[in-house]
């Protein structure tokens, strides 16, 4: 289909004349339409205040030279007298100062230059060659500077940024510091699509045909009129176009600084986003001026229908599901806030093979990779945007900015974040203390206004603690789902407290486990601590992971999923979480900084209870025992079962049967009580008297080896890919040894480096970011980063006593 030229504007049908003016000033742009350069490398950075940072001519050849993305948060020590607090994970905040000189080459003159910040955290102000840009205090918010008018061309330019995190606690769990997220230089020609200019739609979708809606804001920023075409062409997943079409001004005066445009493409036989197949295709826009293409956009598209029904859930394509999701908070464990790619990819892999498809963004707009990621992935996204409103959690924390700038910061999240075929929910709020307050009534429709004003495809929930009748935010009317945080025990009575309204279960479970500690029995349930504002000490800080552990406002996974499957309206569920993350380290405070929370515990490893999601929200047969098999003679021992795709499981101690077992009614695990003997445990799941899985563990000697698992073999040599290796202290016989502490020292050889160290283990103090590690439960993690030049890298461990050990990962 031919693409339609916009008609000439009123004002003197555009002359030839200042057409092939305009031709000539698009000339030297017609190699190029936009540019979007990766803008992280060659910063210097200074750790503390500076006066005048901004000057061009400062001396900044003593600051230190770093890449971003960067967390200077992370790089600290760990006291609990930082401002931090261990709430905030017990690490230093402060001010700290970036700067970048660069050139911009002359043939960009009569371009357009920007730069994008994707997150900085917090109060960020930027200067171009001493010209201040502006300043934006919300941490977690993408933004952009309009750089051309304050540019040399064809010279150098400094760029500088301050970071202020040095008044604190602002923050109810790690924030990091400084420019964590990426930044990226944009150059465009002075005709060009706005930034975040497309909004993609689609409203129709049958097994025939999708209409696709794409509006589209240009800029014309040429000060002439101008006669441009816009033409759309939607690629499918192998590259194919397989729509195109152009688009007309609404208005026809092209000399409006920013004009809007509509187009429907239709998309024959499409192939449906989903969660088990998340299809993509790719909406590229162009402009086009005469015969050049002045700009091209390219917006991710993903084709689906979904529908929150009061009585029946949530469908995906028509298709009844239920949202299996977990929330995280952003960082990623001893990388820090310091945004990775490949680190967030990780994560997700390892919460896609639990069974998980939803995430919730808690409790900020996130990094746009990880929605990318979730758009490529098949996981459903509650983005959320803030933690508070007016009033405060925190001291110093957004309340303080929320006035000023949560329009702004709303429109902003909304506008970068609406094309994601993957967000399915938009979150207005968490726990917000205003929900008991009449002031929820002004604000809550306001925010909601705001969503609406930009995309009006997704509901609007706030997760609220308090769900009750008290709430002024589910009574203002302004939200689409109520979202109940914890309160299980309530779900089942929702619709006689809200006829007719939509669930969704904004948070649930916060269960509290460390990895490989366990306490016996197991068949009691502790609340810790006792009541929310009672501090909890118990020598260790461990908490057992039965799954018997939970704090008061919580339940155990167990206890909040059996209600979750009982019932068609509930929609879905976000757990309390899905990683550990730093800070928040309930029941417990200094000398633990970091959560326990986590399904998954901070360095990645899996604890116990996510092989009972796994049982249950998978296919795959799942049959998993615990705890380890290394205990003092004559001990009772509580031995659990998560099985599935089986109807009994047989336990044998050295041989011997220590009886069938099946779980009855709600069961989602079986237990045996066990006298301890050393040796070998052994169970075997059965479906009609065959065998599905058999599963054995055995008593660990002393430490004997070290084993090295990379998660890739095979990383790219682009500075930024990683290879996480898994650490183990195994027994002669290759058993791993379940209390093992060895110190574990790493050697890389090869173009690459440790990006950080972890074991898991909340309380350690010892940095991240070194060469060495103490095993925790037998097991720690070095995270390799490749540099930018392919090589083959050598990673070795070594440990007093043990042989040492090494793997080679290869970089391309
Ligand atoms: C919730 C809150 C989360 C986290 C969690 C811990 O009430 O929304 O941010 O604090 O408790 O259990």
């Amino acid at each position: 289909m031919p693409f339609i030229k916009f008609p000439l504007s009123k004002a003197g049908k555009l002359s030839g004349l200042l057409f092939i003016a305009i031709l000539f000033g698009l000339k030297s742009f017609a190699q190029q339409t936009r540019q979007v350069l990766d803008f992280d490398k060659g910063w210097r950075f200074n750790l503390g205040a500076v006066d005048n940072g901004q000057k061009p001519g400062l001396n900044d050849a003593g600051w230190r030279a770093l890449n971003l993305p960067h967390d200077w948060s992370i790089e600290g020590k760990f006291s609990k007298d930082n401002p931090a607090t261990p709430e905030g994970g017990a690490l230093p905040g402060g001010i700290g100062w970036y700067r970048k000189t660069f050139t911009v080459p002359a043939s960009s003159k009569g371009k357009l230059v920007y730069i994008d910040f994707d997150g900085v955290y917090q109060k960020s102000d930027v200067w171009v060659n001493g010209h201040h840009l502006g300043f934006r205090p919300n941490g977690y918010i993408s933004f952009r500077y309009a750089l051309t008018p304050y540019l040399n061309f064809g010279g150098k330019n400094v760029i500088a940024a301050k970071v202020d995190n040095s008044v604190q606690p602002n923050s109810r769990w790690y924030s990091g510091s400084g420019i964590y997220r990426n930044v990226w230089l944009v150059t465009t020609n002075k005709v060009a699509i706005d930034h975040w200019g497309t909004y993609v739609t689609t409203p129709e979708v049958n097994d025939a045909a999708a209409t696709v809606s794409l509006k589209i804001r240009v800029r014309n920023n040429s000060g002439t009129k101008g006669a441009f075409n816009i033409k759309t062409l939607i690629y499918d997943a192998a590259g194919k176009v397989v729509s195109t079409g152009g688009a007309i001004p609404s208005k026809a005066n092209l000399t409006d600084t920013i004009f809007e445009t509509g187009i429907n493409l239709t998309v024959k036989t499409p192939q449906l986003w989903s969660v088990e197949n998340p299809y993509l295709y790719k909406v590229v826009t162009q402009v086009i001026a005469g015969k050049m293409v002045v700009d091209e956009y390219t917006t991710p598209l993903g084709i689906r229908y979904f529908n929150f029904d009061a009585d029946k859930g949530f469908s995906l394509n028509g298709k009844p599901m239920k949202i299996l999701g977990v929330c995280n908070h952003h960082d990623l464990g001893s990388l820090g806030a310091a945004i990775n790619t490949r680190a967030l990819e990780r994560q997700l892999e390892i919460l896609k093979a639990m069974g998980c498809n939803g995430i919730r963004t808690s409790h900020n707009p996130p990094a746009p990779e990880l929605l990318d990621l979730c758009d490529k992935m098949g996981f459903i996204v509650m983005d959320e945007a803030f933690d508070c409103w007016e009033w405060k959690k925190a001291k110093y924390d957004y309340h303080l900015f929320f006035k000023e700038w949560h329009k702004r910061d709303l429109e902003d999240q909304i506008l970068r974040d609406r094309n994601h075929p993957s967000i399915m929910i938009w979150s207005i709020g968490n726990e917000i203390p205003q929900q008991a307050d009449t002031s929820a009534l002004r604000l809550a429709p306001e925010l909601a206004r705001i969503v609406r004003s930009l995309d009006t495809t997704r509901p609007i929930t706030t997760a609220n603690n308090d769900p009750g009748k008290n709430n002024k935010i589910i009574s203002s009317g302004a939200i689409d789902l109520v979202g109940y945080n914890y309160h299980e025990g309530e779900y089942a009575a929702f619709h006689d407290r809200y006829p007719g309204k939509k669930f969704i279960a904004s948070e649930t479970t916060s269960g509290l486990e460390t990895r490989g500690y366990y306490d016996m029995p197991s068949d009691s349930i502790r609340i810790w601590p006792e009541s929310w504002d009672k501090p909890f000490t118990r020598p260790g800080n461990n908490v057992s992971a039965y799954d018997n552990v939970r704090p008061p406002w919580g339940s155990t996974h167990e206890a909040t999923w059996k209600v979750m499957k009982k019932y068609d309206f509930l929609s879905g569920m976000f757990i309390w979480t899905g990683f550990d993350y730093l800070g928040e380290p309930t029941p417990y405070s200094w000398p633990s900084r970091s959560s326990y929370f986590g399904i998954v515990d901070l360095a990645g490893f899996p604890k116990d209870v996510y092989y009972m999601y796994q049982s249950e929200w998978t296919n795959k047969p799942v049959l998993h025992i615990l705890p380890h098999w290394t205990w003092e003679a004559g001990k009772t021992v509580d031995v659990w079962a998560y099985y599935n795709n089986a109807d009994e499981v047989e336990l044998f101690l050295n041989g011997k049967s220590l009886g069938v077992k099946k779980k009855t009614g709600d069961d989602l695990h079986i237990m045996w009580r066990v006298k301890y003997e050393p040796g070998t445990l052994k169970a075997v799941s059965r479906k009609d008297g065959q065998v599905v899985l058999t599963k054995e563990i055995h008593t660990a000697g002393a430490p004997a080896k070290i084993e090295l698992l990379a998660d890739r073999k095979q990383i790219k040599a682009d500075g930024k890919d990683l290879s996480f290796i898994t650490v183990k202290i195994l027994d002669k016989d290759g058993n791993m040894v379940p209390d093992a502490e060895n110190l574990v020292n790493f050697k890389i050889n090869g173009e690459a480096f440790i990006a950080s160290v972890d074991n898991g283990d909340p309380v350690s103090h010892d940095s991240f970011k070194v060469n060495y590690r103490k095993a925790f439960h037998g097991l720690a993690l070095a995270i390799v980063q490749a540099k930018e030049k392919a090589s083959s890298i050598t990673f070795t461990a070594t440990s007093n006593g043990l042989p040492s050990a090494s793997i080679i990962i290869k970089s391309r």
